[in-house]
């Protein structure tokens, strides 16, 4: 057995406090159990040098292993333990762009980035495809996506986005960022923004986006699509066909700010009622062995 620990990602430490290091356990752990077929043992917070890791041992790490840890969302640097040393091992990340993708858009009601990404993370260990992350683009669900933090992860590690918000504001502002970026970066792109009508009246607006990180892999046709609508999310099924998603992962509506809403636009503090209502057609949307995940915020809210 060889002892491994990473170090993790100052931020984390800053936004979280205690519960990152928890946190980090609970995210290694689905890894192990869905993915790395519980080959690491003893997964747990230590203090080395007064700084604090998440130390675990395995018999080795493969080079595929190395691929999946590199991807978790506190992981800062990894290293393998010889002789109460610290070796450093080369982190191979999925990410496909530039970190600001996921940093730049600050805003009230926001979800932590950080969250986002484990939120991603376990819901993709969960489900059927877990083994399948680096060998295809897998398309995903953000049902409540607000301006696209989760949108902005699943496209930064190449995969596809799709997001649905009732609040046209939110998709409009999350369409001008993500227009300004690409143009910015000098990303090649092909973006359609279009009215939804309804008996010739428009209800809402959409935009679809191709984009991929190279000239070449554009060129190619090898490209990202990325696509955020404006509607109440219980009627998913009228613009997405059945089996469209490999999985489903958001941030449900608390409080006022964000609050859940009936296809009346009324404002409700009752995200459960949403949930019901919204559950079937999200099914009718997710693939078969594809997975939602939910976050529920209480009181104790960790953005
Ligand atoms: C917690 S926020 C999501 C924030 C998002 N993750 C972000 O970082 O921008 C929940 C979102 O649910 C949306 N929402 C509430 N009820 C809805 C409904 N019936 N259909 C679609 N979206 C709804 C709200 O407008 C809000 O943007």
């Amino acid at each position: 057995m060889t002892d491994y620990a990473f170090l993790l990602l100052p931020a984390m430490n800053k936004v979280y406090a205690e519960a990152s290091a928890q946190l980090s356990v609970g995210e290694l752990g689905v890894l192990n159990e869905r993915i790395l077929g519980n080959r690491l043992r003893d997964i747990a917070e230590e203090r080395i040098g007064g700084v604090r890791y998440i130390r675990f041992a395995a018999d080795s790490l493969e080079e595929r292993d190395v691929r999946y840890l590199s991807n978790l969302s506190s992981i800062y640097a990894l290293f393998e333990i010889a002789d109460g040393l610290l070796r450093p091992i080369e982190l191979r990340p999925i990410d496909r762009f530039d970190d600001d993708l996921i940093t730049i858009q600050k805003y009230q009601g926001k979800t932590n980035e950080h969250f986002t990404k484990l939120l991603l993370n376990v819901t993709f260990a969960s489900t059927s495809f877990a083994q399948e992350m680096f060998e295809r683009r897998m398309t995903i669900l953000d049902p409540l996506c607000g301006r696209g933090t989760t949108l902005n992860q699943v496209v930064m590690y190449g995969w596809n986005a799709t997001g649905i918000d009732i609040d046209e504001r939110d998709i409009e502002a999350y369409e001008q960022f993500v227009s300004t970026y690409l143009k910015r970066k000098h990303i090649k792109h092909d973006l359609q923004s279009s009215a939804i009508r309804e008996k010739k009246k428009q209800v809402g607006r959409r935009f679809d986006v191709d984009f991929a990180p190279t000239k070449e892999e554009f060129k190619a046709g090898e490209t990202i699509h990325l696509t955020a609508l404006s509607a109440d999310t219980t009627l998913a099924p009228q613009f997405f066909k059945a089996d469209s998603f490999d999985a489903i992962v958001t941030d449900l509506p608390y409080g006022v700010l964000h609050g859940s809403r009936t296809s009346q636009q009324e404002l409700s503090r009752r995200p459960l009622e949403l949930l019901e209502a919204a559950l079937p057609a999200w099914k009718m949307v997710l693939k078969r062995g594809g997975l939602a995940l939910l976050r529920f915020l209480g009181t104790n809210r960790l953005t």
